[in-house]
């Protein structure tokens, strides 16, 4: 018998107790022995669930409980759940978990403390909800030098960008139906800020590299500025406008990590990628491209992964299967000197002015520029950043806004 302690009975947290009841008979089978939900931490007590009587206020009675060799760690945040997990691993119990805020902030702690105490910090549903892509690179792409991955890694942002694009539904209307089904961040400025797909970001990156990236380092922009307009323009391109992680891990070791909205062509794997699906196209230098494709939120798809990770502790008592990374910090490109397309929006009344200051006055035609409407979208010739950024602030207020092309 594999017992097993749930922190926080929320969305994930119930997901997972839900799960581990429902697929009972099959997970035994896989794991040789029963996993049994011992203790529910949570503030609330919950009359009428059909696990009531396991839920507990105090975290000591699941640390002192030698019995209990799995915790899932699915409340949330870095404060308590940060102290409940170095606990639970420094007691020797592995700790399972869907926390990516806390993985991408303590994570390379939090795995060398599993390692030390040979147990185990798994975090599958961290990155990409239901999809198995952690373990994968792990432990599948183990003979490829990974070059590049490219990914739709928040579930919400996709559904909004989707619902924006198709139906040319309301931003706000949209967000709020993301909220309902469960898929949104409790604070959803992580989601359309692009916090969330960056701590994500920095997983992926950490794993990649095998060097702890700092979140805090990867330029990072939302959704918030995308507009129908964007879309407007982009569907006359035959462009679609997905928020997108970027790794890239250069020839010299350095490390390109972005988050933005960015413009792809319909051709494109990434493009087919709606709703809350994420997709994630892994680049690695033997194999080429590998496509993953799933439910990125969602209470059971990130139960399931969460679940996974259990049966993997349950499987490895006393091993530490996760590698991870190193505490050596990854060094990241300096995004500024990165040359790229982009897609200019500004008013007609000076659409003249801002393609000339990009184009230079003999490039009009390569700019691909479309007028509707009031609103002029043309693209940019190839540029560094820092030459971009520096354009835009003199012309001042006549962008109205850019998107970068893939
Ligand atoms: N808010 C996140 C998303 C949940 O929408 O992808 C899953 O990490």
């Amino acid at each position: 018998m594999v017992n097993v302690a749930v922190l926080g009975y929320g969305t994930v947290g119930s997901g997972v107790v839900e799960v581990l009841g429902r697929n009972r008979e099959q997970i035994s089978g896989k794991t040789g022995e029963e996993i049994q939900v011992r203790y529910i931490l949570d503030l609330r007590d919950f009359p009428g669930d059909p696990y009531e009587d396991r839920v507990v206020h105090d975290f000591n009675l699941i640390l002192e409980d030698a019995e209990i060799s799995v915790v899932c760690e699915t409340m949330g945040g870095v404060g308590a759940a940060y102290q409940f997990t170095k606990q639970a691993l420094m007691a020797g119990k592995s700790v399972c978990t869907s926390n990516k805020e806390l993985v991408a902030m303590h994570g390379t702690e939090l795995l060398a403390l599993a390692a030390e105490h040979h147990c185990n910090y798994l975090f599958e549903a961290s990155v990409g909800g239901g999809i198995p892509l952690l373990r994968t690179i792990q432990n599948s792409l183990t003979a490829e030098r990974i070059q590049a991955v490219t990914g739709i890694l928040n579930g919400t942002t996709n559904y909004i960008l989707t619902k924006m694009e198709k139906e040319h539904a309301d931003y706000g209307e949209v967000l709020k139906k993301a909220q309902e089904l469960g898929y949104a961040e409790r604070n959803p400025e992580a989601d359309v800020e692009g916090h969330d797909t960056c701590r994500k970001t920095a997983i992926l990156a950490s794993l990649v590299t095998g060097k702890t990236v700092d979140a805090a380092k990867i330029e990072t922009e939302g959704i918030t500025g995308v507009t129908q307009a964007d879309f407007d323009f982009a569907s006359k391109k035959g462009l679609r406008i997905k928020l997108l992680s970027v790794i890239k891990v250069e020839e010299d070791g350095k490390l390109l990590a972005v988050v933005a909205p960015f413009l792809l062509t319909e051709e494109h794997p990434l493009a087919v990628v709606e709703d809350v699906f994420n997709g994630v196209l892994v680049t690695g230098n033997m194999l080429g491209d590998t496509m993953f494709y799933g439910r990125g939120a969602g209470k059971l798809p990130t139960a399931s992964a969460v679940a996974a990770d259990v049966i993997d502790c349950a499987r490895n008592r006393g091993r530490t299967v996760m590698e991870g990374w190193s505490r050596e910090e990854a060094e990241l490109v300096d995004i500024k000197e990165l040359k790229s397309r982009f897609y200019v929006r500004t008013s007609s009344d000076c659409a003249e002015t801002v393609e000339e200051a990009f184009w230079g006055g003999e490039g009009a035609a390569a700019s691909e520029g479309i007028l509707w409407g009031k609103e002029y979208g043309f693209f940019t010739p190839a540029m560094k950043e820092k030459e971009f950024d520096e354009k835009c602030r003199k012309l001042g207020e006549m962008v109205l806004s850019r998107i970068r092309l893939l």
